[in-house]
């Protein structure tokens, strides 16, 4: 596993702090070598800095994602990342009907990671208040530890 793109709907919530805490954990993890990015599937954002509430969020738990600047998933993505992970089951299909003939990255659910938890998706904070980015975060911060697990495994 060597790249790895994150991606929501905005890109100015959940997919750049699910790309922070991955990186921290990767980096924890020795595993510097692995890249990660994030984008949307829409273009709303574009050229945008993250949610201040998302950028303040991630901050509380040492994740700084102030510099991200949010941008649209494109069709060289599918061929330049290994693994595109989808925040919720919305982004999922959209990913898969953009996949291009002669891409091999994995399209899955970022929440697959998680491990037990019975959740597959992170809700959208976008229109909620303080407590749904906590939450979106816990949900991410989980799935985060796991997916750095399954790399090093992958890669040790
Ligand atoms: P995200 O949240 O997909 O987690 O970045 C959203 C951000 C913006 C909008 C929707 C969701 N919007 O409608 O502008």
């Amino acid at each position: 596993m060597k790249s790895i793109l994150f991606v929501c709907l905005g890109n100015i919530c959940r997919s750049p702090m699910a790309e922070g805490a991955v990186r921290k954990a990767l980096d924890a993890a020795g595993l510097v070598h692995v890249t990660t990015d994030s984008a949307g599937t829409s273009g709303w954002h574009a050229g945008g800095p993250p949610d201040q509430q998302a950028i303040k969020a991630a901050l509380m738990r040492d994740i700084d994602i102030a510099h991200r600047r949010a941008r649209q998933v494109e069709q060289e993505d599918f061929h330049r990342f290994d693994m595109v992970l989808a925040m919720d089951g919305a982004t999922y299909a959209r990913l898969k009907t953009m996949q291009p003939e002669g891409s091999a990255a994995q399209i899955r659910m970022f929440m697959e990671f998680a491990g037990e938890v019975p959740v597959r998706e992170v809700p959208d904070p976008y229109y909620g208040s303080e407590e749904g980015f906590e939450h979106a975060l816990d949900l991410i911060e989980l799935a985060a530890r796991g997916l750095a697990a399954h790399i090093a495994r992958a890669s040790g």
